[in-house]
């Protein structure tokens, strides 16, 4: 259950020239979160900050009671977010939203081939999805802009069998789409039981054609703007299956997660 909290800032690590790692101290979220879930954040006073801005949960260390989330600079909220320091306190709600499904309870008794695939901030609730992963072959694959937008590699590296990195000018790694570098391995690799995926929506419909054309299990994490965060302004709705037709499915409630071939992706 999502709570109303105001939690004390740890620290906060400038990643990149845009990218921020907050640490906050929640017994709570710790506790509480699943890979996948986020929580929506009051970043400032005044009239431009009413609407919350939703940030992933990226990780958890249940010991201490704390948790993180890495954000980039996009307009006003997130900015606030970089001007944090240590000992403030954050007003958040969470941890919202539904979850990715663990390859164990998908595939009981198998040691299963996972491939995580993220792009841009996509790439944030990924790596508390891998951490939290028993039992599994874990590959990644990061797409990121360019050399100077690389971030977390490391951490990644570490809950990882096997990291792979994309940047879109070739500065490192494959040169080009995340999508075709993951598309590319597959092909060398035995096909994985499952992939989740984070990023743009362009990559997301990329992946689940992938998916579907391999016949994989896929779980996407939508990013959409959001109101309330708490299913009842509908602003964050994506168009859904449901047996012969559609329907409106709420991101920040139904999702952020779904399974690929549910989501009807805009031209
Ligand atoms: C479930 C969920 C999880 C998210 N997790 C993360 C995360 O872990 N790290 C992170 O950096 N960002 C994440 N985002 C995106 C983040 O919420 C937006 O970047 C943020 O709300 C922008 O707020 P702002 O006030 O800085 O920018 P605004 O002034 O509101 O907008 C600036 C720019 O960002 C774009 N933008 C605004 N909201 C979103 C959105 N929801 N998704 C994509 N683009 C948006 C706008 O189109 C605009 O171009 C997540 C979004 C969702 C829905
Ligand atoms: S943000 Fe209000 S219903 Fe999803």
């Amino acid at each position: 259950m999502a709570k109303a909290l105001k939690e004390k800032v740890l620290s906060l690590k400038m990643l990149s020239h845009s990218v921020f790692r907050m640490s906050i101290e929640s017994e709570y979220i710790s506790s509480t979160a699943l890979p996948g879930q986020f929580v929506n954040i009051k970043c400032g006073d005044g009239i431009n900050n009413i609407l919350r801005r939703p940030i992933s949960i990226c990780g958890v260390d249940r010991q201490k009671g704390t948790f993180d989330i890495a954000f980039q600079v996009r307009g006003k909220g997130t900015r606030l977010l970089s001007e944090y320091s240590g000992e403030d306190l954050i007003d958040l709600t969470g941890p919202l939203g539904n979850s990715f499904s663990l390859p164990h309870t998908l595939i009981p008794q198998k040691h299963s081939k996972v491939a995580a695939v993220g792009g841009g901030i996509g790439i944030f609730p990924l790596l508390f999805l891998l951490k939290e992963m028993n039992n599994a072959e874990k590959h990644a694959y990061l797409g990121f802009r360019d050399c100077r937008s690389m971030v977390m590699v490391e951490d990644f590296r570490e809950v990882t069998d096997k990291l792979l990195i994309s940047t879109d000018d070739g500065s490192a790694g494959y040169k080009g789409a995340v999508t075709d570098l993951f598309e590319q391995h597959i092909k060398t690799w035995d096909k994985p039981d499952i992939i989740y995926a984070c990023g743009p929506v362009p990559m997301l419909r990329k992946i689940v054609s992938i998916a579907q054309a391999h016949d994989i299990m896929c779980q996407v994490s939508m990013e959409q703007r959001m109101g309330c965060g708490i299913g009842a302004c509908l602003v964050c709705v994506c168009a859904t299956r449901q047996d012969d037709g559609w329907k409106y499915s709420r991101v920040c409630k139904d999702g952020p997660v779904f399974w690929g071939q549910d989501v009807i992706f805009e031209e």
